[in-house]
């Protein structure tokens, strides 16, 4: 049986918040679009990701008409606690940058963002299989995909978007002669909680200890969200909530701290990686979020990349589809590149200033002491941390 055909003007492969905040943003300005998604909607929802947003997430969620659920439903947060050497240092970002963050989690605005293509009568089709990608480099590029029911489509369209994820399979499809891959590995994950107790802090509280890294973070007022430094081979099957409790209490209690304890609800080991693709163009091909670039999880970049990148997309695809033409498209890559490479330098740094590597000698622990007491001690340090974690600025 042939496929069923159909035609579009930008067809996107991944339903994350990525591919979801651009469909959004084109049918904004009268640009339709297909959406597919290998996973379920549930399974999307159910993926716990990192929770806060910079301000001009928060807006371009608000502004487009997403939702305004994150005010409602999201903690202002003003500044962090640094804490290192015994003590605790909080960045105030409000008073150094003028510029505060928003706790609100990656699933609600997946939540959000899939609740508005559907009121908007969106094209977004979920746990769809068997995904090809072809004839990039033409006009009319193509995707095929199988529907949940089994069915078999070929859409056709003006530009095709890969928003697909950290293990992309359309950025597979950029020839190597054609494309750089920039990497780092790190010798060490973050072993991630939910916790059914009250916050333990109004803020974040990052926690440098010879014992390695804690971050002390929170999703509502009854639910908490926290994270220590582990092996990447860790089996959370190994981590009784006894175990996880002793370790967390001693990471934080080095500098002061001591959290509300409460049943855990869910145990997850993740992954650290810096990774950037370069160019994000080929052809009719574009890359967005994590499917062009992964930061380890340390100042929380990763979802404020993607919305950041579409953004930006949204206005050069508008540009190529009225000019009939890809060159927008290698302006947006520079464009979103430019954000991307801050953003890798601040989630590198925070995370080699804050975590310990397992070999590390007592003159490393104190020098890591000593760039913290940099960091906190001084007005141009700060702002230089404030500045990063809420999103540059100076770019809105
Ligand atoms: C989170 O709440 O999941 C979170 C917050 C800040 C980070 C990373 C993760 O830097």
């Amino acid at each position: 049986m042939s496929p069923t055909p159909h035609r579009t003007q930008v067809a996107i492969v991944g339903a994350g918040p990525a591919g979801l905040m651009l469909s959004h943003l084109l049918a904004g300005v009268g640009i339709d679009s297909v959406a597919v998604d290998l996973r379920s909607r549930r399974e999307i929802e159910e993926t716990h990701r990192a929770g806060i947003l910079e301000q001009d997430s928060v807006d371009l969620l608000v502004d487009t008409g997403v939702s305004d659920r994150v005010h409602r439903d999201g903690y202002r947060h003003d500044g962090i606690e640094l804490a290192f050497g015994g003590g605790s240092h909080r960045i105030d970002f409000e008073g150094l940058v003028g510029a505060a963050t928003q706790l609100y989690p990656q699933t609600d605005v997946f939540i959000d963002l899939a609740d508005a293509r559907a009121r908007d009568g969106g094209d977004v089709r979920f746990e769809v299989t068997d995904v090809e990608v072809d004839d990039l480099v033409s006009t009319t590029p193509v995707l095929r995909f199988t529907d949940a029911a089994g069915e078999r489509h070929e859409v056709r369209a003006d530009f095709l978007v890969g928003a697909d994820g950290s293990r992309s399979l359309c950025r597979r499809q950029v020839p190597e002669a054609e494309r750089r891959q920039y990497f780092r590995e790190y010798p060490f994950a973050w072993f991630g909680i939910l916790v059914e107790a009250p916050m333990s802090a109004p803020e974040l509280i990052y926690s440098h200890s010879p014992r390695g890294f804690a971050l002390i973070s929170q999703r509502t007022e009854t639910l908490q969200r926290m994270y220590f430094q582990c092996d990447p081979a860790t089996d959370v099957a190994d981590w009784s909530d006894d175990r996880i409790w002793e370790e967390l209490q001693a990471r934080v209690g080095a500098n002061g701290y001591t959290l509300k304890e409460g049943p855990i609800t869910s145990r997850t080991v993740l992954p650290f990686r810096s990774f950037v693709q370069e160019p994000m163009h080929h052809g009719r091909l574009v890359l967005a979020g994590d499917a062009a670039h992964t930061v380890p999880p340390t100042g929380a970049k990763g979802l404020n990349l993607a919305l950041a990148d579409v953004r930006v997309l949204a206005e050069e695809l508008e540009r190529a589809v009225a000019a009939g033409d890809p060159a927008p498209l290698a302006r947006y890559g520079e464009r979103a590149l430019a954000r991307v490479w801050k953003a890798q330098h601040f989630s590198y740094w925070m995370t080699t200033m804050l975590h310990t590597l397992p070999e590390a000698s007592p003159f490393d622990l104190r020098r890591q002491e000593g760039e913290l007491a940099a960091v906190t001690g001084s007005t141009a340090g700060s702002t230089y941390l404030a500045e990063a974690y809420t999103g540059w600025p100076g770019q809105r």
